[in-house]
């Protein structure tokens, strides 16, 4: 056995400590410290059952990946096909984008596959979730609801219910009874999350962990709790917007960076099929500073508008700004513009925007960028059925993309006419029908087709 030893640990943090301070010198919050007291082992009394073996002998380990369809066909492909049985979701996002009303259409959906949901809320009252229920048509009979926030009562409704699935609402309001720390911060919510996964292993059963992403950090993001869940959902959008965009940040059961796409309506969320469709929705005819651009979410190619904007510039000093993707890589654009097109940018202010409310920081945006910034400030119209991708490297080269196969099937399915790519992709490309295919290897040449030369 190991000596038993006092150690104080920070209560926000984790941050351990063999005196007592007043701050966090971690976290820098004061008087967080409370007295613990930990086993030390002795070096030797710890025995590994097995010893480590070749790869090739776990051939005969048969790999059984119990998915259960979510029904929910968007949230399905961000999850890789399914629920796995016996994993932890972390499901993150602002405070209101959707994540409970997600969540309940999901377990709607499983309660009518005959699968028991435990929903616990900590967060709202029963009167509440009937609100949600109800606006939601949620009737499931196999959806059971307990509102409760002290861990050790959720644990024994788990063990006497047998849920298939379980929610936690969220993971910030629930607390460890046995543990001193605040709830919400982070000592809590790594020992629940652990606790959760224990049991989740043990008895089979999904667990979906909900987190409000803070700006402050007095209650800890879902951030600190990545590495040890399954799989990682992000929402993202803004709340002002009625879509909403889930995409698997983490996935052990598949590929990660997928998206699925929702919009916000009365009944709440409805899947968005033809997200490109979606995005390219209100993109105005007939004005200069407005390209189509395709960018790649996960492995699905997504149509998106790019906006850019230039006007003289009423300070000394232009200003450049964007809005959805890097600045940086706007402030870049515009110098190559200046430098190898010999365009005086420096009396004009320069925005861009990635209109929907999308946020794209891929690479083969940047001639589209480039051309949107060039056309508002020629007052040049593009063709609406023209489409634009390729990267754009500092000597003013435009440089192959991945996928472009993909993204040129996207841009045909939904009718564009041409599209103008790098020389480097067209050449190799399997071309597609109806669509003409222009490649191009300076950023010169792109304008040149644009302006007809
Ligand atoms: P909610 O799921 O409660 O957010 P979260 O759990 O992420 O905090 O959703 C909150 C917002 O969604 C709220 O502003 C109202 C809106 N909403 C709808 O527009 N339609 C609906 O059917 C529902 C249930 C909510
Ligand atoms: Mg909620």
């Amino acid at each position: 056995m190991g000596k038993a030893r006092i150690v104080f640990v920070c209560g926000s943090c984790g941050h351990e400590s063999s005196k007592w301070m007043g701050q966090c010198p971690n976290c820098l919050t004061w008087n967080s410290y409370t007295e613990k007291t930990k086993m030390d082992t002795k070096k030797g009394t710890l025995k590994s059952n097995y010893e480590c073996q070749p790869i090739s002998n776990l051939t005969d380990i048969v790999v059984e990946q119990d998915r259960e369809a979510t029904l929910i066909g968007e949230l399905d492909s961000v999850l890789g096909g399914g629920l796995v049985k016996g994993s932890l979701v972390l499901i993150g996002g602002d405070p209101g984008i959707g994540k409970s009303t997600l969540i309940m259409q999901l377990a709607e959906s499983l309660s009518k596959d005959n699968k028991k949901v435990l929903y616990v809320s900590g967060e709202e009252s029963t009167t509440q979730l009937k609100l949600r229920a109800d606006r939601l048509k949620v009737k499931g009979d196999n959806i059971y609801i307990k509102c409760e926030t002290a861990f050790s009562m959720i644990e024994e409704e788990i063990k006497k219910f047998k849920p298939n699935l379980i929610v936690i609402d969220s993971i910030q309001t629930v607390y460890c009874d046995d543990l001193s720390s605040a709830a919400g911060s982070v000592s809590q919510v790594r020992e629940l999350t652990n606790r959760l996964m224990n049991i989740s292993k043990r008895f089979d059963v999904t667990t979906i962990i909900i987190g409000h992403v803070t700006k402050d950090g007095s209650i800890a993001g879902p951030r600190v709790l990545e590495h040890m869940v399954d799989t990682v959902l992000y929402f993202e959008g803004e709340s002002s917007m009625s879509y909403r965009i889930i995409r698997s940040v983490k996935n052990r059961f598949g590929a990660s960076n997928e998206i699925g796409v929702f919009e916000m309506t009365d009944s709440g969320l409805v899947q968005v099929t033809n997200p490109s469709k979606y995005m390219l929705t209100g993109k105005p005819v007939g004005k200069s500073g407005s390209v189509v651009t395709c960018a790649m979410e996960g492995s699905r190619p997504l149509l998106i508008e790019v906006q850019g904007l230039v006007s003289k510039t009423s300070y000394g000093m232009a200003r450049r700004s964007a809005n959805g993707t890097d600045s940086n890589r706007v402030n870049l654009l515009v110098a190559v513009m200046e430098k190898r097109l010999n365009i005086n940018m420096s009396e004009y202010d320069s925005y861009v925007n990635i209109a929907g409310g999308l946020k794209v920081n891929e690479p083969s945006i940047d001639l589209a960028i480039i051309c949107a910034v060039y056309s508002s400030f020629r007052n040049l119209i593009i063709d609406e059925h023209t489409i634009i991708v390729g990267e754009v490297g500092l000597t003013g080269e435009v440089r192959g993309i991945t996928q472009f196969e993909k993204r040129a099937a996207e841009a045909k399915k939904l009718g564009f006419k041409r599209i103008i790519a790098p020389k480097a992709n067209v050449n190799e490309a399997k071309k597609q029908e109806d669509i003409e295919y222009v490649g191009v290897g300076e950023v010169k040449e792109a304008l040149n087709v644009l302006l007809g030369r």
